[in-house]
């Protein structure tokens, strides 16, 4: 069978008692899991098609509006204040400036929310209100993804739909951050600065561990869901083309797997 292969860096030395260390070392496989979904790896070889696109920028959205507004809720409590920085991190209005780009301006009535996503969401949500020290270790995943890997996906995802100018691509870019990596430095060293009891610091690394199998539901979803986007969402109907396949668009597949809601 074919090893699954990874872009991170082998971290072969010890693990400490920082939360940043520990929580890398527990989601090692599974980030390993999720450069390997079809979605990334038809990112991996530049062969990301503008209805997936479009399918993980309504993704996207979702789980940002979440994200975003339980951090912005639980912004002073204590284990959610050092590691809050709307100013340089905030997703939400370039995902909508994005989706207008390629929606047009009804986009609000054309998401799609896949079923993977609506739990993902559905958990942002639950800890926002339940446990709100679990939120770093969402935050964590998606915006030190975002501005590692998801780096090089941005200049992939120009690159394999021939977008001339940046439009569509503003969830790339991250305007309030001069270096990356400077800044994931800052951010670990916020996030070390957490205090947390042992119970807790357990619980945010097995809800690390959750956060990356969320996203990897989502990524596997994304490539059944790619029909019928130019349409919008549809509930029945012809073929709708996926490339070199097609697929038939059934109540069943949709019930099923995607679940339409109208965005206020
Ligand atoms: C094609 C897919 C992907 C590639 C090529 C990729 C690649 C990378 C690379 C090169 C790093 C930097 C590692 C380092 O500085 O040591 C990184 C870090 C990271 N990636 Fe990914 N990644 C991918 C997908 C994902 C996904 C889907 C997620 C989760 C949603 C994710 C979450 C993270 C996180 C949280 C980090 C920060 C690790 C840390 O420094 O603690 N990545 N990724």
């Amino acid at each position: 069978m074919e090893t699954m292969k990874s872009a991170r860096k082998n971290d072969t030395g010890d693990v400490g008692s920082d939360l940043s260390e520990q929580i890398k070392a527990a989601t090692k496989d599974n980030h390993v899991r999720a450069e390997n979904t079809q979605l990334m790896l038809s990112y991996q070889k530049g062969q990301i098609t503008l209805p997936q696109y479009k399918v993980l920028l309504c993704s996207l959205y979702e789980i940002y509006k979440a994200l975003e507004e339980e951090l912005d809720r639980n912004s002073s409590h204590p284990t959610v204040a050092p590691i809050y920085f709307p100013q340089e991190l905030a997703r939400l209005e370039s995902l909508e400036q994005d989706l207008e780009h390629f929606f047009g301006s009804d986009w609000r009535k054309r998401v799609i929310v896949p079923a993977a996503t609506h739990r993902y969401q559905q958990r942002l949500r639950q800890i926002g209100r339940e446990n709100p020290e679990l939120l770093v270790a969402h935050a964590y995943t998606r915006y030190l993804g975002d501005l590692s890997g998801g780096q090089v996906l941005g200049k992939i995802t120009q690159k394999s739909l021939g977008l001339s100018s940046k439009e569509g691509l503003s969830f790339f870019q991250f305007p309030g951050v001069s270096s990356p990596n400077r800044f994931k430095q800052l951010y670990r060293s916020r996030m070390n600065s957490i205090e947390l009891t042992e119970q807790q610091r357990e619980a945010v690394l097995e809800e690390a561990v959750s956060a990356f199998e969320l996203n990897i539901q989502v990524s596997e979803k994304e490539k059944r869901k790619v029909y019928g986007l130019d349409q919008g969402c549809q509930t029945s109907g012809p073929r709708a083309k996926t490339g070199p396949q097609s697929v038939k668009v059934t109540e069943k597949t949709l019930t099923a797997d995607c679940k339409y809601v109208k965005l206020s």
